[in-house]
This record gives structure tokens, C-alpha cells and sequence, in this order.
């Protein structure tokens, strides 16, 4: 079984328990015979993890980006939508279809974000739209300071957390719990907001059930009229098949699981730190960042792609090249992902592959852009000190509870007891799960 696969062991067997009981499809959309018992289970669970009162789920995060910021963007009257200059199609789409007024501010800056909403009149009705980590670059928006904005002059803040749910904070909710971590992981058996945390403060989450949580569909979580005026006036809600059974019980098997556990989220950022750091004694340029994104900049887009080629039929590994309009032209890179079941082995493999790939096809090394003035924050005149937002106290490194890294066939962990808690979730729905004689026996690791 591949790392992967045990990752999933336990959302999988869920997912086959429910297909046998319920079908395959849901049978129509939510308002017409497409509703049932698990969809509201899953939306209770995400309204939970993200500790809002409500929640909606969507066929992907595309929809939920576009429908919510569609809707709410054309009922607000005279709306002017503030957006990241690096957001994500889906909610460019999403501005697009509401036809309100778009102000695009330089990605992550305060100070061009402030000087935009100035220039709008306090009563105009607001939201400003941004993503959490930005997946082409590994970038953090400043969260804190964009919600001080917001009460400044009254907008509605609107988070994408596709790129950190279920890999950042106590509970998996992203980057918004995670940092208020210690007040997030000291309540963590509560539904009830931590009051005035980050989280807290954000209006609207998004983010998806395809990515970390493994399955597919996308939800949006807020206040109950939020949530509500979205069901009721959202066409990519209300015109479509709803998710299958299966995949919704999958879903929330997964959440509660990555709720209860926090080894694959602390062993993914223990292999980023790893492989920036093996990059970085090779001087391999990588794009300082704080998460768990590793771009390593090429700065020519065929060098890039002849790279990406290169490191599949040579070295059988998969690593895509970016290039432009996805960045700029010069900053093309190649972007790696680690997950927490790459293995000391593999992580060594693709270190030894990308500096063979760097000599083969003369790529510039960090000293290169030194000398050149630096590019996308490598080899800057000013280095930029990025700090992980996983502390080494949030990885349990400094008490010694940190995931131990898998080695020599070791396989991915299963916490028993984070299966037990999860399945008592579903057990009204799906009956009693597997017995904990029958979750495969997992290397021993701390969460
Ligand atoms: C920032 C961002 N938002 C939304 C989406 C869409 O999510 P989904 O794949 O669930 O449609 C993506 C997809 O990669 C994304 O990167």
C-alpha cells in the first residue's frame, strides 16, 4: 500500500460503508431529493472546525468561491469588492458575476489595500476577498491586519483557506485558527468561537474538500444569514446534483479524523523544513516563504519545463513547472508539495534529483541571483526573514512530542483513538465502524 493510501486508510473506509448503504448518487439537488442526513452532518462539522455558526457545502470550492461572492457581491447594493491582485480564478470569476465594483490591491500590501478602501465612502458596502496561503508562491496574507482594515472601514472579510485547511492550526482549520493556536488548542473540544481570535473575525471561509481532507466538494462557513442568503439566491447551489453520499461521509470522516490528530499536519511542515533546508545547502534558490509551498525559481519558462521533463524520465519524479500568466515572466519555477508521507529516503531522492537537473541544465543557483540583484525575494539586496508559521513549539520540537519522519519502509501513522472519536460522528448515520483490530497497525509516532 502506497503512503498515500494509508494516509486515506480510514475516510476510505468510511466511504465504502456508506456506498453500499446509501448508493452512489445523491438523486437530485439539495432542494429536490438531493438532501440528506449526511450532507447536514458534513456542514455541521465544517460550521464546528471553523467554530461559525453555519456552514454550505458545494460541488468544489470553485463553485462555493463563485456562488457566494456572485451572490453576495450583487445583493449588497453598490458593492465594491476589494481583491488580492494574486486571487485564485474562482473568486475573480466570482467578482466577475456580481457585477459589483472590483478594486484589485497589490497582493499582501496593507498599505495599498488601505489607501484603495479609503477612497470609498464608509457606507458603501464592502467585502475584501484574499486567500490565506497563496499556492504559486507559498505567500501568507497578513490576516491580522487585514481584519483591522475591515473594522477601520466597515467591510466584510472574505478568506479563501484552500491551501490550509486540515494542514494549519490546533484543529485543521487553517490559517485564521492557527494563528491563535494555544487558545484554539485549549478549547478544542468546543464548537463556540475563541471571541476576538482571527478566526473570529473572519466573516466568510472558504476552502475545499479536495486537497488535505482528501475527497472532493467545497464549502463556504459564517453567520447563519450569510450562509443563508447564499442557499437561497446561489444558481451554483441551488440548479446542481448534490454530492454523493459516499464522498459527503468520506468528507466528514476525514475532518473529524485531521480534528483529532495532528501528526499529518506537524509531519508535513517537519518535511518542508527538511527539503527547504537539504535545497538550501545545495544553493538551490527556493522563494522564502512561511508555508509549506516550496518554489524553486528557475527565471526562464522552456528551462522550466525542460527541468519539470527531465525530473520525470529521469528521476520518475513529478514536480509541475509554473510559468507565466500563473507568475511573472522571469520568476518561472518549479513548485514542490511535501506531504507527511514522503520519506527520509524520497525527500533525499528529490534533493539529489533537482541539484543533478540544476547541473545538467546549468540553472542559476542562489549565488547567481545575488549577483544579478535577486529575484522573487531570492538573493535580495535585503534578505526578507521568513519565519514557518508552524513554531518549532507548535511541532512539539521542543518537548520531544514532534512526528517522527518514515524511514526504511516505515508506513504513515493511523491514530486509533482519532478513528474511535471520528466514527462516533457518523455512527447514527452509518452504523459501527471498523474495530480498532481492524485499523492497520501504523509505525508508532508522536502527534
Ligand atoms: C486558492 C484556490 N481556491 C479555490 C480553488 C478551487 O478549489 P476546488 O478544487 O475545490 O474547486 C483552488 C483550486 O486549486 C485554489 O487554489
Amino acid at each position: 500500500m502506497s503512503p498515500i493510501c494509508i494516509f486515506f486508510w480510514y475516510p476510505t473506509n468510511s466511504l465504502r460503508r456508506t456506498l453500499s448503504r446509501y448508493g452512489a448518487g445523491a438523486g437530485g439537488t439539495r432542494n429536490i431529493a438531493g438532501n440528506g442526513a449526511l450532507h447536514l452532518s458534513l456542514e455541521d462539522e465544517l460550521a464546528s472546525l471553523h467554530r461559525k455558526p453555519a456552514a454550505l457545502v458545494f460541488s468544489s470550492c470553485y463553485v462555493a468561491n463563485d456562488a457566494c461572492l456572485a451572490t453576495l457581491g450583487s445583493k449588497l447594493p453598490g458593492c465594491v469588492v476589494f481583491s488580492d491582485s494574486m486571487n485564485h480564478a474562482s473568486m475573480i470569476q466570482g467578482i466577475r458575476h456580481s457585477n459589483a465594483k472590483k478594486v484589485i490591491f497589490k497582493h499582501n500590501d496593507l498599505a495599498d489595500l488601505e489607501a484603495k478602501l479609503q477612497a470609498v465612502p464608509k457606507e458603501t458596502p464592502k467585502i475584501i476577498a484574499f486567500e490565506s496561503v497563496y499556492s504559486m508562491c507559498g505567500s501568507v496574507a497578513p490576516i491580522e491586519g487585514i481584519c483591522d482594515l475591515a473594522d477601520k472601514y466597515g467591510a466584510i472579510t472574505f478568506l479563501d483557506e484552500v491551501h490550509a485547511v486540515g494542514m494549519y492550526g490546533a484543529n485543521g482549520g487553517g490559517v485564521a485558527e492557527h494563528l491563535d493556536f494555544e487558545a484554539h488548542l485549549a478549547t478544542r473540544e468546543s464548537s463556540e468561537p475563541v471571541k476576538r481570535s482571527v478566526q473570529d473575525r473572519i466573516d466568510i471561509i472558504t476552502g475545499t474538500l479536495g486537497k488535505a481532507f482528501g475527497v472532493v466538494g467545497g464549502y463556504i462557513a459564517g453567520s447563519a444569514d450569510l450562509v443563508d442568503v447564499v442557499r437561497s439566491y446561489a444558481p451554483g447551489f441551488i440548479f446542481t446534483t448534490s454530492l454523493p453520499p459516499a464522498v459527503v461521509a468520506g468528507a466528514q470522516a476525514s475532518i473529524a479524523y485531521q480534528r483529532e490528530f495532528m501528526g499529518d499536519r506537524r509531519l508535513q511542515q517537519i518535511n518542508t523544513r527538511e527539503v527547504k533546508s537539504q535545497l538550501d545547502k545545495l544553493d538551490i534558490p527556493v522563494v522564502p516563504n512561511p508555508s509549506h509551498i516550496i518554489p524553486v525559481l528557475v527565471g526562464d519558462a522552456a528551462l522550466a519545463k525542460e527541468a519539470s521533463d527531465m525530473l520525470l524520465a529521469k528521476h520518475k519524479i513529478y514536480v509541475q513547472s509554473i510559468n507565466y500568466p500563473t507568475v511573472a515572466v522571469g520568476e518561472e519555477r518549479l513548485r514542490i508539495t511535501p506531504t507527511p508521507g514522503h520519506s527520509t529516503e524520497q525527500i533525499a531522492h528529490l534533493v539529489s534529483s533537482i541539484d543533478q537537473v540544476f547541473n545538467t541544465l546549468n540553472l542559476k543557483r542562489t549565488p547567481d541571483w545575488v549577483a544579478l540583484g535577486g529575484r522573487a525575494g531570492v538573493g535580495m539586496p535585503i534578505p526578507v526573514k521568513v519565519n514557518p508559521i508552524w513554531t518549532d513549539k507548535h511541532l512539539g520540537l521542543d518537548d520531544g512530542s514532534a512526528p517522527v519522519r518514515l524511514e526504511g519502509g516505515k508506513r504513515s501513522l493511523v491514530r486509533k483513538e482519532a478513528v474511535k472519536i471520528a466514527e462516533k460522528r457518523l455512527i447514527h448515520l452509518l452504523g459501527s465502524g471498523p474495530s480498532v483490530k481492524d485499523i492497520p497497525t501504523m509505525v508508532a509516532a508522536a502527534a
